[in-house]
Protein backbone atom coordinates (compact mmCIF):
# COMPACT_ATOMS: atom_id res chain seq x y z
CA UNK A 1 0.00 0.00 0.00
CA UNK A 2 1.30 3.39 -0.80
CA UNK A 3 1.37 6.12 1.00
CA UNK A 4 -1.42 9.10 0.49
CA UNK A 5 0.97 11.95 -0.96
CA UNK A 6 -2.06 14.98 -1.10
CA UNK A 7 -4.45 14.04 1.70
CA UNK A 8 -8.23 15.18 0.87
CA UNK A 9 -10.79 15.29 3.28
CA UNK A 10 -13.54 15.39 1.62
CA UNK A 11 -15.70 17.33 -1.80
CA UNK A 12 -16.48 20.66 0.17
CA UNK A 13 -19.15 21.53 -2.49
CA UNK A 14 -19.30 22.30 -5.99
CA UNK A 15 -19.68 25.35 -6.96
CA UNK A 16 -22.05 26.51 -10.15
CA UNK A 17 -21.82 29.74 -12.30
CA UNK A 18 -25.09 30.53 -13.52
CA UNK A 19 -27.05 33.36 -15.19
CA UNK A 20 -29.63 33.86 -12.40
CA UNK A 21 -28.65 32.16 -8.97
CA UNK A 22 -32.03 32.69 -7.57
CA UNK A 23 -34.15 31.18 -9.81
CA UNK A 24 -31.32 27.92 -10.19
CA UNK A 25 -31.78 27.89 -6.32
CA UNK A 26 -35.44 27.59 -7.11
CA UNK A 27 -34.92 24.56 -9.08
CA UNK A 28 -32.57 22.57 -7.02
CA UNK A 29 -34.56 23.18 -4.10
CA UNK A 30 -38.33 22.19 -5.64
CA UNK A 31 -37.29 19.51 -7.90
CA UNK A 32 -34.23 18.05 -6.69
CA UNK A 33 -35.08 18.84 -2.59
CA UNK A 34 -32.00 20.72 -1.07
CA UNK A 35 -33.01 23.15 1.38
CA UNK A 36 -31.39 26.89 0.89
CA UNK A 37 -29.73 27.68 3.88
CA UNK A 38 -27.39 30.75 2.95
CA UNK A 39 -27.16 33.47 0.63
CA UNK A 40 -24.49 36.34 -0.45
CA UNK A 41 -26.00 39.46 -2.20
CA UNK A 42 -26.47 43.11 -1.84
CA UNK A 43 -28.09 42.75 1.25
CA UNK A 44 -25.03 41.14 2.18
CA UNK A 45 -22.96 43.76 1.19
CA UNK A 46 -21.61 41.62 -2.12
CA UNK A 47 -21.43 44.08 -4.66
CA UNK A 48 -20.25 41.27 -7.07
CA UNK A 49 -22.06 38.15 -7.34
CA UNK A 50 -24.86 36.87 -5.48
CA UNK A 51 -24.57 33.19 -4.12
CA UNK A 52 -26.68 30.95 -2.57
CA UNK A 53 -25.64 27.72 -0.84
CA UNK A 54 -27.40 24.28 -0.95
CA UNK A 55 -27.78 21.55 1.26
CA UNK A 56 -29.22 17.96 1.04
CA UNK A 57 -27.09 14.74 3.00
CA UNK A 58 -23.76 15.81 2.80
CA UNK A 59 -24.10 17.37 -0.50
CA UNK A 60 -23.24 20.80 -0.42
CA UNK A 61 -24.03 23.01 -3.63
CA UNK A 62 -23.07 26.75 -4.40
CA UNK A 63 -25.30 28.76 -7.00
CA UNK A 64 -23.09 31.62 -8.19
CA UNK A 65 -24.21 34.70 -10.56
CA UNK A 66 -22.80 37.65 -11.53
CA UNK A 67 -24.53 41.22 -10.37
CA UNK A 68 -22.96 43.23 -13.33
CA UNK A 69 -20.47 43.36 -16.72
CA UNK A 70 -16.81 43.81 -14.78
CA UNK A 71 -17.44 40.44 -12.82
CA UNK A 72 -14.27 38.38 -13.71
CA UNK A 73 -15.50 35.21 -14.56
CA UNK A 74 -18.64 36.60 -16.72
CA UNK A 75 -17.29 34.88 -20.22
CA UNK A 76 -17.91 31.66 -18.90
CA UNK A 77 -21.27 32.45 -19.13
CA UNK A 78 -21.38 33.24 -22.75
CA UNK A 79 -19.38 30.31 -23.36
CA UNK A 80 -20.37 27.53 -21.48
CA UNK A 81 -23.61 28.38 -20.41
CA UNK A 82 -24.42 27.50 -16.81
CA UNK A 83 -22.39 24.78 -15.41
CA UNK A 84 -19.83 23.87 -12.83
CA UNK A 85 -17.07 26.06 -12.02
CA UNK A 86 -14.99 24.73 -9.10
CA UNK A 87 -15.29 21.09 -7.11
CA UNK A 88 -13.60 22.23 -3.83
CA UNK A 89 -11.94 20.11 -1.96
CA UNK A 90 -11.39 20.19 2.06
CA UNK A 91 -7.82 19.62 3.28
CA UNK A 92 -6.11 20.06 6.49
CA UNK A 93 -3.32 23.00 5.32
CA UNK A 94 -4.58 25.19 2.67
CA UNK A 95 -1.07 26.77 2.35
CA UNK A 96 0.82 23.52 2.10
CA UNK A 97 -1.87 21.73 -0.25
CA UNK A 98 -1.43 24.61 -2.54
CA UNK A 99 1.78 24.56 -2.32
CA UNK A 100 2.64 20.96 -3.18
CA UNK A 101 -0.18 21.23 -5.95
CA UNK A 102 1.67 23.96 -8.01
CA UNK A 103 5.39 22.51 -7.19
CA UNK A 104 4.05 19.60 -9.02
CA UNK A 105 2.93 20.75 -11.89
CA UNK A 106 -0.52 22.48 -11.21
CA UNK A 107 -1.49 25.83 -12.74
CA UNK A 108 -2.12 28.41 -9.87
CA UNK A 109 -5.19 30.11 -9.82
CA UNK A 110 -6.01 31.66 -6.72
CA UNK A 111 -2.86 31.65 -4.20
CA UNK A 112 -3.82 30.82 0.03
CA UNK A 113 -5.91 33.86 0.71
CA UNK A 114 -7.76 34.21 4.43
CA UNK A 115 -11.05 35.63 4.57
CA UNK A 116 -11.97 36.83 8.05
CA UNK A 117 -15.31 38.10 9.97
CA UNK A 118 -16.70 37.91 13.01
CA UNK A 119 -17.16 33.78 12.53
CA UNK A 120 -13.10 32.98 12.70
CA UNK A 121 -10.92 32.61 9.59
CA UNK A 122 -11.85 31.04 6.45
CA UNK A 123 -9.06 29.67 3.75
CA UNK A 124 -8.74 29.02 0.62
CA UNK A 125 -6.45 28.81 -2.28
CA UNK A 126 -7.28 27.74 -5.94
CA UNK A 127 -5.64 25.51 -9.29
CA UNK A 128 -6.44 25.01 -11.99
CA UNK A 129 -8.45 21.41 -13.70
CA UNK A 130 -9.56 20.42 -17.08
CA UNK A 131 -11.01 23.55 -19.74
CA UNK A 132 -12.10 26.08 -17.00
CA UNK A 133 -12.84 24.09 -14.02
CA UNK A 134 -10.65 24.93 -10.90
CA UNK A 135 -10.22 22.94 -8.07
CA UNK A 136 -9.83 24.70 -4.78
CA UNK A 137 -8.53 23.61 -1.30
CA UNK A 138 -10.23 24.50 1.53
CA UNK A 139 -10.39 24.62 5.39
CA UNK A 140 -12.93 25.58 7.79
CA UNK A 141 -11.44 24.01 11.20
CA UNK A 142 -11.50 27.92 12.44
CA UNK A 143 -14.57 29.38 10.90
CA UNK A 144 -17.72 28.88 12.83
CA UNK A 145 -20.64 30.66 10.31
CA UNK A 146 -22.81 29.39 7.89
CA UNK A 147 -20.69 29.10 5.15
CA UNK A 148 -17.95 31.37 4.07
CA UNK A 149 -17.24 35.39 4.99
CA UNK A 150 -20.06 37.70 3.01
CA UNK A 151 -22.26 34.68 3.15
CA UNK A 152 -25.41 35.22 5.60
CA UNK A 153 -27.94 32.46 7.06
CA UNK A 154 -31.35 32.88 4.37
CA UNK A 155 -33.57 35.14 5.44
CA UNK A 156 -36.35 32.82 6.63
CA UNK A 157 -39.35 34.52 5.26
CA UNK A 158 -38.19 33.60 2.21
CA UNK A 159 -39.13 30.14 1.60
CA UNK A 160 -41.92 28.45 3.11
CA UNK A 161 -41.01 25.75 4.92
CA UNK A 162 -43.82 23.76 3.48
CA UNK A 163 -42.53 23.58 0.02
CA UNK A 164 -39.13 22.01 1.31
CA UNK A 165 -39.26 18.33 0.64
CA UNK A 166 -35.82 16.83 0.73
CA UNK A 167 -35.89 13.94 -1.94
CA UNK A 168 -33.19 11.47 0.20
CA UNK A 169 -30.05 12.70 -1.54
CA UNK A 170 -27.19 11.72 0.69
CA UNK A 171 -23.92 12.77 -0.74
CA UNK A 172 -21.86 12.67 -3.81
CA UNK A 173 -20.22 9.75 -5.30
CA UNK A 174 -18.77 10.57 -8.26
CA UNK A 175 -18.37 13.99 -10.72
CA UNK A 176 -17.29 13.15 -14.43
CA UNK A 177 -15.15 15.38 -16.66
CA UNK A 178 -15.83 14.72 -20.12
CA UNK A 179 -12.52 16.49 -22.18
CA UNK A 180 -11.30 16.23 -25.84
CA UNK A 181 -10.15 13.24 -27.85
CA UNK A 182 -6.71 12.32 -27.09
CA UNK A 183 -6.86 14.28 -23.83
CA UNK A 184 -7.69 11.74 -21.03
CA UNK A 185 -4.23 10.12 -19.97
CA UNK A 186 -2.97 13.84 -19.92
CA UNK A 187 -5.53 14.42 -16.80
CA UNK A 188 -5.34 11.06 -15.60
CA UNK A 189 -1.50 12.28 -15.35
CA UNK A 190 -2.13 15.62 -13.29
CA UNK A 191 -4.94 14.01 -10.64
CA UNK A 192 -1.58 10.68 -10.52
CA UNK A 193 0.75 13.46 -10.29
CA UNK A 194 -0.81 16.63 -9.02
CA UNK A 195 -3.41 15.29 -6.04
CA UNK A 196 -1.98 12.02 -5.45
CA UNK A 197 -5.01 10.09 -7.51
CA UNK A 198 -4.82 6.56 -8.69
CA UNK A 199 -6.76 4.67 -11.44
CA UNK A 200 -9.16 2.36 -10.34
CA UNK A 201 -11.11 1.36 -13.60
CA UNK A 202 -10.67 1.99 -17.19
CA UNK A 203 -13.19 1.28 -20.35
CA UNK A 204 -12.44 1.64 -23.57
CA UNK A 205 -14.34 1.99 -26.45
CA UNK A 206 -15.40 -1.84 -26.78
CA UNK A 207 -17.09 -1.37 -23.01
CA UNK A 208 -18.71 1.84 -24.61
CA UNK A 209 -19.92 1.76 -27.73
CA UNK A 210 -23.07 1.86 -29.70
CA UNK A 211 -23.74 1.32 -33.36
CA UNK A 212 -22.74 5.10 -33.46
CA UNK A 213 -20.62 5.93 -31.43
CA UNK A 214 -18.05 5.27 -28.81
CA UNK A 215 -16.09 6.22 -25.64
CA UNK A 216 -12.81 5.58 -23.42
CA UNK A 217 -13.38 6.55 -19.41
CA UNK A 218 -10.58 5.99 -17.09
CA UNK A 219 -11.93 6.19 -13.39
CA UNK A 220 -9.41 8.23 -11.09
CA UNK A 221 -9.75 8.20 -6.79
CA UNK A 222 -7.85 9.99 -4.09
CA UNK A 223 -5.84 8.23 -1.84
CA UNK A 224 -8.78 7.54 0.61
CA UNK A 225 -11.03 5.82 -2.21
CA UNK A 226 -13.88 8.77 -1.32
CA UNK A 227 -13.32 11.29 -4.07
CA UNK A 228 -13.96 10.06 -7.30
CA UNK A 229 -13.38 11.91 -10.55
CA UNK A 230 -14.24 9.38 -14.23
CA UNK A 231 -12.58 11.20 -16.94
CA UNK A 232 -14.22 10.27 -20.50
CA UNK A 233 -13.14 11.23 -23.87
CA UNK A 234 -14.54 10.76 -27.26
CA UNK A 235 -13.48 7.70 -29.63
CA UNK A 236 -14.34 7.21 -33.04
CA UNK A 237 -17.23 6.40 -34.09
CA UNK A 238 -20.10 6.62 -37.16
CA UNK A 239 -21.81 9.53 -35.46
CA UNK A 240 -21.06 12.28 -32.98
CA UNK A 241 -20.50 10.82 -29.62
CA UNK A 242 -22.82 12.27 -26.35
CA UNK A 243 -18.98 13.14 -25.66
CA UNK A 244 -19.07 15.42 -28.54
CA UNK A 245 -22.29 16.45 -28.26
CA UNK A 246 -20.90 18.02 -24.62
CA UNK A 247 -17.43 19.32 -25.71
CA UNK A 248 -19.44 21.36 -28.84
CA UNK A 249 -22.17 23.15 -26.70
CA UNK A 250 -19.91 23.41 -23.74
CA UNK A 251 -16.61 25.02 -25.68
CA UNK A 252 -14.45 23.01 -24.08
CA UNK A 253 -14.04 20.27 -21.48
CA UNK A 254 -15.81 20.69 -18.51
CA UNK A 255 -18.24 18.55 -15.53
CA UNK A 256 -20.32 15.95 -17.83
CA UNK A 257 -22.36 14.63 -14.58
CA UNK A 258 -22.30 14.47 -10.80
CA UNK A 259 -23.90 11.33 -9.18
CA UNK A 260 -25.32 11.80 -5.79
CA UNK A 261 -26.24 8.88 -3.77
CA UNK A 262 -29.27 7.87 -2.23
CA UNK A 263 -30.38 5.50 0.56
CA UNK A 264 -33.66 4.33 -1.45
CA UNK A 265 -33.82 5.06 -5.05
CA UNK A 266 -37.28 4.05 -5.52
CA UNK A 267 -38.59 7.07 -2.86
CA UNK A 268 -36.19 9.08 -4.13
CA UNK A 269 -36.90 9.01 -8.09
CA UNK A 270 -40.75 8.80 -7.09
CA UNK A 271 -40.03 12.30 -5.45
CA UNK A 272 -38.07 13.81 -8.36
CA UNK A 273 -40.41 12.45 -10.91
CA UNK A 274 -43.10 14.03 -9.50
CA UNK A 275 -41.00 17.49 -9.24
CA UNK A 276 -41.14 17.71 -12.98
CA UNK A 277 -37.68 15.99 -13.44
CA UNK A 278 -37.03 14.73 -16.66
CA UNK A 279 -34.78 11.16 -16.66
CA UNK A 280 -33.70 8.99 -19.69
CA UNK A 281 -35.59 6.28 -20.48
CA UNK A 282 -34.90 1.96 -21.79
CA UNK A 283 -37.05 0.30 -23.48
CA UNK A 284 -39.05 -1.80 -21.63
CA UNK A 285 -37.08 -5.12 -22.82
CA UNK A 286 -34.07 -3.75 -20.90
CA UNK A 287 -37.03 -4.97 -17.61
CA UNK A 288 -37.85 -8.19 -19.42
CA UNK A 289 -33.94 -9.27 -19.33
CA UNK A 290 -33.09 -7.73 -16.26
CA UNK A 291 -33.94 -10.65 -13.78
CA UNK A 292 -31.84 -13.00 -15.90
CA UNK A 293 -28.94 -10.61 -16.04
CA UNK A 294 -28.72 -9.85 -12.16
CA UNK A 295 -30.32 -11.87 -10.37
CA UNK A 296 -32.30 -11.44 -7.16
CA UNK A 297 -32.35 -8.24 -6.07
CA UNK A 298 -34.41 -6.13 -3.07
CA UNK A 299 -36.16 -4.28 -5.55
CA UNK A 300 -39.64 -4.74 -7.36
CA UNK A 301 -38.93 -4.85 -11.24
CA UNK A 302 -41.97 -3.18 -11.13
CA UNK A 303 -41.37 -0.34 -9.46
CA UNK A 304 -37.90 -0.06 -11.17
CA UNK A 305 -39.15 -0.38 -14.88
CA UNK A 306 -42.21 2.14 -13.82
CA UNK A 307 -39.50 4.51 -12.64
CA UNK A 308 -36.74 3.77 -15.23
CA UNK A 309 -34.56 2.33 -13.02
CA UNK A 310 -31.63 0.79 -14.20
CA UNK A 311 -29.99 -2.28 -12.31
CA UNK A 312 -26.28 -4.09 -12.67
CA UNK A 313 -24.39 -6.65 -10.77
CA UNK A 314 -20.90 -7.02 -9.47
CA UNK A 315 -18.72 -9.43 -7.77
CA UNK A 316 -19.27 -7.47 -4.81
CA UNK A 317 -23.45 -6.90 -5.09
CA UNK A 318 -25.64 -4.70 -7.44
CA UNK A 319 -25.97 -1.33 -7.75
CA UNK A 320 -29.19 0.72 -8.89
CA UNK A 321 -29.37 4.23 -11.00
CA UNK A 322 -30.58 6.45 -13.02
CA UNK A 323 -29.37 9.84 -15.34
CA UNK A 324 -31.61 13.03 -15.42
CA UNK A 325 -31.66 14.80 -19.47
CA UNK A 326 -29.93 17.85 -18.86
CA UNK A 327 -30.50 20.63 -16.55
CA UNK A 328 -30.47 23.29 -18.89
CA UNK A 329 -31.46 24.29 -22.26
CA UNK A 330 -27.51 23.15 -23.81
CA UNK A 331 -27.16 19.50 -23.78
CA UNK A 332 -24.59 19.78 -21.30
CA UNK A 333 -24.58 19.07 -17.15
CA UNK A 334 -26.83 16.23 -16.30
CA UNK A 335 -27.13 13.82 -12.98
CA UNK A 336 -27.06 10.59 -11.93
CA UNK A 337 -28.76 9.19 -9.01
CA UNK A 338 -27.27 6.36 -7.69
CA UNK A 339 -27.60 3.69 -4.69
CA UNK A 340 -25.17 1.30 -4.16
CA UNK A 341 -26.12 -2.36 -2.62
CA UNK A 342 -22.50 -3.62 -2.07
CA UNK A 343 -21.16 -2.56 -5.55
CA UNK A 344 -18.22 -0.34 -6.13
CA UNK A 345 -18.35 0.09 -9.88
CA UNK A 346 -20.51 2.33 -12.19
CA UNK A 347 -22.78 0.35 -14.01
CA UNK A 348 -20.83 -0.86 -17.08
CA UNK A 349 -23.91 -3.35 -18.14
CA UNK A 350 -26.01 -0.50 -18.35
CA UNK A 351 -23.68 1.35 -20.75
CA UNK A 352 -24.90 0.39 -23.97
CA UNK A 353 -28.58 1.12 -23.11
CA UNK A 354 -27.98 4.07 -21.64
CA UNK A 355 -25.45 5.35 -24.49
CA UNK A 356 -28.92 4.37 -26.75
CA UNK A 357 -31.26 6.19 -24.70
CA UNK A 358 -28.73 9.31 -25.15
CA UNK A 359 -28.76 8.52 -28.98
CA UNK A 360 -32.28 9.15 -29.37
CA UNK A 361 -32.43 12.41 -27.21
CA UNK A 362 -29.42 13.23 -30.02
CA UNK A 363 -31.32 12.63 -32.38
CA UNK A 364 -34.38 14.85 -30.86
CA UNK A 365 -32.09 17.65 -31.12
CA UNK A 366 -30.48 17.30 -34.73
CA UNK A 367 -26.91 16.72 -32.82
CA UNK A 368 -26.47 12.63 -33.59
FE1 LIG B 1 -21.75 8.20 -13.36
Amino acid sequence: MTSDTFPLRRIDHVRFFVGNARQSAYFYRNAFGFDVVAYAGLETRSPREAGYVLRQGKITFVLASPLGPEHPDNRRLVLHGDGVQDIALEVDDVTHAYETATQRGAVGVTPPTRLEDEYGVYEYATIAAYGDTTHTFVNRDRYHGIFAPGYKPIDPDRYSPSTFRPVGLQSIDHIVANVEEGKMDEWVRFYEQVLGFRQLIHFDDKDISTEYSALMSKVMQDGTGRIKFPINEPAKGRRRSQIEEFLQFYHGPGVQHIALTTGNIIETVRAMRQNDVSFLRVPRSYYEMLPDRVGPIAESIHDLAELGILVDRDDEGYLLQIFTKPVEDRPTLFFEVIQRRGSRSFGKGNFKALFEAIEREQARRGTL
